[in-house]
């Protein structure tokens, strides 16, 4: 299986590319250097972002495979490669808040900063055209997008998520403060399991250094104030997972450009 390839693109994504594979269950997941912020408006190529992303969503999925939520991916395959299940994604992004920032400050007025005394769990419609609609949880039941049921356990699971991740980042000096999630349905005739799919990493997380509540993620590139992948390498080095081969190749791209 570790030299398996890809096949045809079937997603082009804004930082992640699909492709299928020889075994049609599962699909590759392919980590671009693209970014973009304001829904597509900002656009830039920061030369190995892709592969740090890579290495700290692998690390992040697979703690939290260990802690029983079930998720699409199975391994990494290269510095760019995922080899993930094959699944029908919901297009909700579940976004989870400990700290207010981001568009919840601007829309309620909320002072950046302010701890929730819970995590407020959101939901938003994956629709570029029509900006990403905030959703409630009547509109995701009604509109066919999940049971009951599904959303129960969909919101349990991003609950887990946070708890867990919150302490995991705690630990290596980082707040959690927001993140999204994508949730997606396995392609297998006899059940509709769902599963935790997409990526965690500082593209779609809001990550702020303890001491001194500096931004380790993508605020920087969206707000143009720093070196976004000085702070992406200083998330996956805090995780313990810039390993030799990525820092090498991350030397590489620093000479060539
Ligand atoms: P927001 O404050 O802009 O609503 O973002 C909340 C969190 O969700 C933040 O960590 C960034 C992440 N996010 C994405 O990953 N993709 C998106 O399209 C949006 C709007 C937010």
């Amino acid at each position: 299986m570790n030299n398996i390839e890809r096949k045809d693109l079937i997603y082009k994504g804004k930082a992640k590319d699909i492709f299928s594979c020889e075994d049609e269950n599962l699909v590759i997941q392919y980590f671009k250097d693209d970014t973009t912020a304001n829904n597509a408006q900002k656009h830039s190529v920061i030369l190995g972002k892709g592969e740090i992303n890579n290495v700290i969503s692998e690390k992040l999925m697979t703690s939290l495979q260990n802690i029983g939520i079930p998720t699409h991916f199975i391994k990494r395959l290269n510095l760019r490669e995922q080899l993930v299940k094959k699944v029908e994604i919901i297009p909700v992004e579940f976004v989870i808040r400990n700290i207010a920032a981001g568009s919840i400050s601007k829309k309620f007025g909320l002072p950046v900063g302010k701890e929730f005394k819970k995590p407020i769990v959101e939901y938003y419609f994956k629709n570029d055209d029509l900006g990403d609609p905030m959703m409630s949880e009547n509109h995701l039941i009604e509109f066919g997008y999940t049971s009951e049921e599904e959303l129960e356990l969909i919101t349990n699971y991003s609950l887990q998520i946070n708890k867990y991740l919150k302490d995991l980042f705690l630990k290596i000096g980082i707040k959690l403060v927001d993140f999204k999630l994508e949730f997606g349905r396995l392609n297998s005739q006899e059940k509709n399991e769902i599963v935790l799919a997409d990526e965690i990493s500082p593209d779609n997380c809001r990550l702020w250094n303890e001491q001194d509540n500096a931004s380790l993620d993508k605020d920087l590139f969206r707000q143009s104030k720093g070196d976004i992948k000085e702070a992406y390498i200083e998330v996956a080095n805090r995780l313990g997972v810039l390993t030799q081969k990525v820092s090498s190749k991350l030397s590489e791209n620093k000479l060539s450009h």
